[in-house]
């Protein structure tokens, strides 16, 4: 029993020698000094010894056991640290290598300029509103006081996307005026920017889709004088407190008087050149008092409110803002030209 024993020893020496993993370990320790262990086994013969053999054997198990148990968690510190190194070698991070650079979006030029639009508008005071681009003809016509004969509800200038003409892609941003003043009492102040749409020929200063940003203010005794001050003010932020605007007779169904404003030519400073056709001066947007008609159209009493409104072509501001001399730059995503804002 006792060669037994020694063996026991030199094979567990052996078998440790050869365990490199944690799970290795685990299995020789069930093997030696598991309760079905080799160790274990000679304990349980020990009845059959003689009586004077019993300690002796029964010490040199227990030395044995002893040996077996500190080689095994020599053994472990050893794997543990191992795997340790193995793995901080694995794992490591090298905070030298430069990281992947991932491209920042960054805003469309017509977005830029809406942002500072809308930001001098709300210091003023107004709302934010909007309205469907898909838009009942009654609300971008009829309500509008633009009339059944007027060229704007021809098929060759509208998309309908209804037979009957009853429905179709919004042709300018006014119809969100009578939605506004349908659903609010005045005071009203408020801008609708947005898309709008018409069957145009795609050109340099030409596309079916453009962008329209309306405004309108109701409340009591507001004048033309208000429209004026309110338009210069916009007018002298965008574009330097020293532009100048002309203010032209115009027509529009919906407002009487009505006028276009036209700013002082950003690119020649009036003097005339290619961008103004030589006129020192650049069209910017339609303007005028909102008419009566529309007033009570919307149940606001025409003579105890008034009101001016307008319409802003936002593509066309921000082509003057950044001197883009064709829109089609605007719409093509060119990310060559985009990343230029
Ligand atoms: N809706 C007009 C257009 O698209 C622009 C316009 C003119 C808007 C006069 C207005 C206005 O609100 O009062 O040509």
């Amino acid at each position: 029993m006792k060669e037994k024993l020694e063996q026991i020893k030199q094979e567990a020496v052996d078998a440790l020698g050869e365990a490199a993993t944690a799970e290795a370990l685990e299995l020789l320790r069930v093997r030696f000094l598991g309760k079905k262990g080799e160790i274990t086994s000679i304990l349980k013969q020990m009845g059959s010894l003689p009586d004077e053999e019993r300690p002796v054997i029964g010490g040199l198990a227990n030395q044995v056991r002893a040996y077996i148990e500190n080689a095994i968690a020599k053994k472990a510190r050893e794997i543990e640290s191992r795997e340790m190194s193995e793995r901080l070698i694995d794992e490591a991070v090298d905070v030298t290598i430069p990281g992947q650079v991932f491209p920042l979006g960054r805003r469309h030029p017509i977005t830029i300029v809406l942002d500072e639009v809308k930001d001098i508008f709300i210091g003023m005071g107004f709302d934010i509103a909007e309205g469907p681009e898909v838009e009942l003809s009654s609300y971008d016509f009829d309500r509008l006081n633009i009339p059944i004969t007027h060229p704007a509800r021809e098929w060759t200038d509208t998309f309908y996307t209804a037979e009957d003409e009853s429905v179709h892609l919004r042709c300018q941003t006014s119809p969100v005026q009578v939605r506004v003043m349908e659903a609010q009492r005045p005071p009203i102040r408020i801008i609708a920017p947005g898309r709008v749409y018409r069957k145009d020929e795609v050109d340099s200063s030409h596309s079916p889709m453009f962008h329209q940003i309306e405004g309108l203010v109701v409340d009591r005794g507001v004048t033309m004088g208000d429209l004026k001050g309110t338009l210069n003010m916009i007018v002298g932020k965008l574009y330097g407190e020293s532009t100048k605007t002309r203010f032209r007779p115009h027509h529009f169904p919906f407002t009487e008087p009505s006028c276009e404003v036209d700013v002082q030519c950003v690119v020649c400073g009036g003097g005339g050149c290619r961008t103004c056709k030589n006129c020192g001066w650049l069209e910017l947007l339609g303007a005028g008092v909102v008419h009566p008609k529309v007033l009570a159209g919307c149940g606001i009493d025409p003579d105890e409110y008034s009101g001016f409104a307008f319409g802003i072509g936002l593509d066309r501001m921000t082509m003057l803002r950044f001197g883009i001399d064709d829109m089609r730059l605007l719409f093509e995503n060119d990310l060559r030209f985009l990343n230029q804002f």
